[in-house]
Order: structure tokens, then C-alpha cells, then sequence
């Protein structure tokens, strides 16, 4: 189906075109409005255009208005202010906008050629994953997913810290203080404690330092001891991360690791060599920027011969450019990595390779007092802080619904307790730094997960009624948007479609937050304004379908959000 603004923005292109033939027109620009009271939409192109038309834009605005094929699609239109075109719809094309709901959106007129790339999670193996894990991991299942739904084609890469030296240090470790119990039982854990016996040994007895440079070089050179036990490392941190991917519902299509990338360095090296855009600088390769592009320099290989983070990265960028054909590419880590994608962006810009580039960074989470024991600064335990949102969803909801079956409590209390934690990362700017508080998670007012699961479920205990009268939604109904609350409602339905193009373009999941946010509580304000049960059977059939075209858009959205709906709280 076509998108309400897609469909505006056609008939008043056309209507333009004919009424001012033979000028360089700026394009029509249709807005969703800002009050409802000044209409459902509306249009500034009178003011955009006037020294092009040559005329004041409030004359312009009149004669679109005066001279306008109204319709199918608009009942009238009103002039305000300097010039603003606002914009009501027909009932008739409402009603049906919402009876269409379901069919998907026409999203034709974006650029979807190519692969859409998505580097995302990417944990260090044989360390815990920290708070930005975390956060790369939830937005970027959402970003995929949004991505997904507008119809790329999507490339989901977990682009895992599986090389460097700490595997030299972890070998060294394994094999003199490794505890089998405890690996067995959690393997990260026990390596990483392992790593810090490392270093602590080390400080007494520096010939361990050789000793793990040693063991390194092997792994490098593929020696077969050393390379079982770097696979096992990550075989072992992978069962670990697995589970909290699981219990995420979050999913990758590969899982090329920087270790992938090895072989392809020397050779991206050689070329910026060749290409002059690295330089020697006492024995090590520098590339060096200009001075408007306000970078340090870049360091891609070091005296030793060792390369570094960023030759990586920019091998990865050949290699990707090479294997798929590119529409672009995002990548997503915390803050403190804005520079290295600077960086490496630059460096591959440098090198001509053509492809659109984005690095979403986001600030940190901090947690209220009490929330969760931090140890060395924000690195915490992922599966406590889901098993603690857990918990405490299974208390709210055992209060607020004492009758349900133990299990159903669980379920919910997991669904509720998970969703809680991610919407509190997707509902805000990600920019900023974020505080965790469960109470305000956890809580059934505002703009938190369980306002919209309860929503939903509320939604879906109403239907269930209307079916108990025998009542059948699918027949041709005529929705009615005769008051304030059934307009508001029904006119911001059709709105969904721009906020996902909104938060796919600026990749902000926080935008269909926003969104169903304000579709919740016009739901509930309609909900609590106009009754639906016992009306005559029309307005009856008319608001049940409302409210149940307005829980498949909740539905929707949140599951681009990655959050499940409940039918039940
Ligand atoms: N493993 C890195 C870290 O934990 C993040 C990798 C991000 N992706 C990339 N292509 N550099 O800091």
C-alpha cells in the first residue's frame, strides 16, 4: 500500500506542475502536522517557492488551494499563517488506509540496490562482553531489522575479536593455572581470570613475557597445539555469547572475525605503500592526514612488522567491497571508537574505494545505585543483569496478576524483564549517555516497555470479548472516524511507515519508539473516551477494528525494536 505522505506529496507535485508550468520548482514537501486541530497534514511549498513563482506565498497557497482536484484522497485544505497548506483527508480514504493495514507499505521509490552491511556486537574473545557489547548488539539487531523491513538486503556481521597478542598471554595461562572445573562451568570467566594471573605473574617473573610472545608467534604461524587451543578459546566464548544472542533474539548472517582479515593486510599495506598514502617513518607505516581533516596519524604497521586495529578494519573494508556489491555500511560501537573510524574511513577514501560509510556511536549506560554490583568500571555481568530485569518483571507481575499458572508468570516475566532492558537502550538518543533505574524500566507508565506489552495485551483482552459476541472483523467494515479520539488514532496510524523511514535514515530506533510511544497513549485516551463494547453493532465493528489494526502496528513496531508482543499480562 502507499505511504499517506508518499501519496500527498504525488498529487500535489502533479497539481503544482500544472499550476506553474516552466519554473524551476522546489519539490513538495508533505509533513505529517504538528497540531491535529490544523489538519492531518501539511505543506510549506508556498513559502518555498515564492521568490521562485514570484509571487507572496500566501497568494500561492490560495491558488493551490482554490484550483485543487479535491477527491478521493483530501477533503479541503486551509491557508494559515505566512502561507502553510494544511491538509484534511476524506474519511473514506481513512477508513480505508486502516482496513489496508497489513499489506506491506510501498517502499519502492528508496535506492535498495546492493548489500547493506552491519557490523555489530563484536566481542573481544576470551572477555566478557561490556556494556558497549551490549549496546552494539541491541541497536544493531534493530537497525537490521529496521533495514530489513524497508527491503534491503541485509548483512548482519558479528566482526569478533578473535586475534591479538592477549592469545599468547591466555596460552601461557591456560597451561599453567587453568582451573577445569571452573572453565568447564564458564569458560570467559575462568580465562579471563587466567589473563590476570598473567599479568600478575609476569610483574614477579618478566621472562614470561618471552614465553608469551613465543606461544603467539606459533599461533600466528599456525602451529597445530596453539591453534587447537585458540579455536577452543573461541569455540568456548562463543557458547557463552550464544546464549545471551538467545536470550536477545538476536541473530548474524557471518561471523568473519578480524582473525579473517589476517592474511589480507600485508596486501593492504603494499598498496598504500604504492599509492604513497602511507609513508615510512622510522621503520614503522604512517599514514598522515591533512591538516583540515584534524586526525592524528594512523600507525598501520609497526616497526616489528606487527600490523594494527585499523589495517584490519581496512582490510575488512576491501574485502567486503570485493565480495558483495556495497549499497553501505554501519558500524556500531561505543563513543570512545569515533576516531579510529575517522580514521580508517578516510584511509579507504584515500584509496578511491567508493562506498557509503556510517559509524553509529552511542554513549554509555550508567547504572542507579543499587542496580547491579559494577566491577572494573562498566565491564558487568550481561546474564545477571537480564536474569535481575527477570526477576524483578516476575514480581510486578505477580502482583498485578496473582491468577496466571506459574509458567505463564515466567514467560511473561522474561519477555517483560529482557524487553525492559532493551527498550530502555532503543528508546533513547543514543548519543547520550543512558541510566539504568528498574523501577523506571520496570514501570507500567511512561514511555517503557511494559506500557506498550500491556497496551497490547489490554488490546488483545478487548478482542478477545468482541469475539466471544460472535463479532467477525473480517467483513468489509466501515471505519468511522467521527470523533476527536477515533480521527486522532486512526490518523497517526498511517503515520508508521514515515517513522521507520525516519529512524532508518538518521538510525535512530529511538524515532519507533517515540512513535509507538504516542500511539499508545492515543490508544488508551481513545480506549478510555469511547467505549466499544455494548455500542450498536457498527460503531462496535468499527472501533474493534481500530484498536486491532492498532495492535498489528505495535506488533510491528516493536518487533523492530526486537521486543515480542504478549497477548497476555
Ligand atoms: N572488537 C572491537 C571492540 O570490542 C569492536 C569491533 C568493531 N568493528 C570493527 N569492524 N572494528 O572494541
Amino acid at each position: 500500500m502507499k505511504i499517506t505522505s508518499r501519496e500527498l506529496t504525488d498529487i500535489f507535485q502533479k497539481h503544482v506542475e500544472n499550476l506553474f508550468p516552466n519554473k524551476e520548482l522546489k519539490p513538495v514537501e508533505i509533513t505529517i502536522a504538528t497540531n491535529e486541530n490544523f489538519g492531518d497534514y501539511q505543506c510549506n511549498f508556498a513559502m518555498v517557492n515564492s521568490k521562485i513563482i514570484g509571487d507572496n506565498p500566501r497568494k500561492i497557497a490560495e491558488k493551490i488551494k482554490n484550483n485543487f482536484p479535491y477527491g478521493e484522497v483530501v477533503e479541503k485544505l486551509e491557508v494559515a499563517g505566512p502561507g502553510f497548506i494544511n491538509i484534511f483527508l476524506t474519511d473514506k480514504y481513512i477508513s480505508n488506509s486502516i482496513k489496508n493495514i497489513g499489506e506491506s507499505y510501498d517502499f519502492s521509490f528508496l535506492n535498495r540496490k546492493g548489500k547493506i552491511i552491519v557490523d555489530f556486537s563484536c566481542p573481544n574473545i576470551a572477555k566478557r562482553m561490556h556494556i558497549g557489547h551490549l549496546r552494539s548488539t541491541i541497536i544493531g539487531e534493530s537497525i537490521c531489522r529496521i533495514y530489513r523491513y524497508l527491503g534491503y538486503d541485509v548483512v548482519g556481521d558479528n566482526h569478533l575479536g578473535d586475534w591479538g597478542t592477549q592469545f599468547g598471554k591466555l596460552i601461557v595461562g591456560y597451561r599453567n593455572w587453568l582451573n577445569k572445573e571452573a572453565y568447564e562451568k564458564n569458560p570467559i570467566e575462568e580465562l579471563e581470570r587466567v589473563y590476570v594471573k598473567f599479568s600478575e605473574e609476569a610483574e614477579k617473573d618478566p621472562s614470561l613475557e618471552d614465553l608469551a610472545r613465543a606461544e603467539l608467534k606459533k599461533v600466528q604461524d599456525g602451529e597445530e597445539e596453539n591453534i587447537k587451543l585458540w579455536k577452543e578459546f573461541i569455540t568456548e566464548s562463543m557458547k557463552e555469547y550464544n546464549k545471551l544472542y538467545k536470550r536477545l533474539d538476536v541473530h548474524f548472517d557471518t561471523y568473519y572475525g578480524e582473525s579473517f582479515y589476517n592474511d589480507m593486510m600485508a596486501d593492504v599495506v603494499k598498496e598504500l605503500v604504492d599509492k604513497k598514502i602511507a609513508v615510512d617513518d622510522e621503520g614503522a607505516k604512517v599514514v598522515f592526514f591533512d591538516e583540515k581533516d584534524n586526525l592524528f596519524p594512523c600507525i598501520i604497521q609497526k616497526k616489528d612488522g606487527a600490523y594494527l586495529y585499523s589495517t584490519s578494519d581496512i582490510a575488512t573494508v576491501k574485502f567486503r567491497k570485493n565480495t558483495y556489491d556495497v549499497n553501505r555500511m554501519i558500524y556500531l560501537t561505543d563513543a570512545r571508537q569515533q576516531d579510529h573510524f575517522k580514521q580508517v574511513f578516510k584511509i579507504t577514501d584515500m584509496l578511491g574505494w567508493n562506498i557509503e560509510k556510517y559509524h553509529i556511536w552511542f554513549g554509555i549506560i550508567r547504572f542507579a545505585d543499587g542496580i547491579l554490583s559494577t566491577r572494573k568500571g562498566n565491564v558487568i555481568k550481561l546474564e545477571e543483569l537480564l536474569d535481575e530485569a527477570h526477576n524483578r518483571a516476575y514480581d510486578v507481575v505477580n502482583e498485578k496478576n496473582p491468577n496466571l499458572s506459574e509458567e505463564e508468570k515466567q514467560n511473561i516475566a522474561e519477555v517483560v524483564g529482557v524487553s525492559s532492558v532493551k527498550y530502555a537502550d532503543l528508546s533513547q538518543n543514543k548519543q547520550s549517555d543512558i541510566l539504568f533505574e528498574w523501577d523506571k524500566m520496570l514501570s507500567f507508565e511512561g514511555n517503557t516497555a511494559p506500557y506498550l506489552l500491556y497496551t497490547y495485551a489490554r488490546i488483545q483482552s478487548i478482542l478477545r470479548k468482541v469475539a466471544e459476541q460472535n463479532i467477525d472483523l473480517n467483513e468489509d467494515i466501515e471505519i468511522k472516524t467521527e470523533n476527536k479520539f477515533e480521527k486522532s488514532l486512526a490518523t497517526y496510524l498511517l503515520a508508521f511507515p514515515i517513522s521507520v523511514l525516519k529512524a532508518a535514515e538518521t538510525f535512530k530506533p529511538n524515532l519507533i519508539a517515540d512513535y509507538l510511544y504516542e500511539l499508545s497513549k492515543k490508544l488508551n485516551s481513545f480506549y478510555n473516551n469511547c467505549p466499544i463494547l455494548n455500542q450498536d453493532t457498527d460503531t462496535l465493528k468499527s472501533r474493534a477494528l481500530l484498536i486491532k489494526k492498532t495492535g498489528e502496528i505495535l506488533k510491528d513496531g516493536l518487533k523492530l525494536l526486537g521486543i515480542p508482543v504478549l497477548n497476555k499480562m
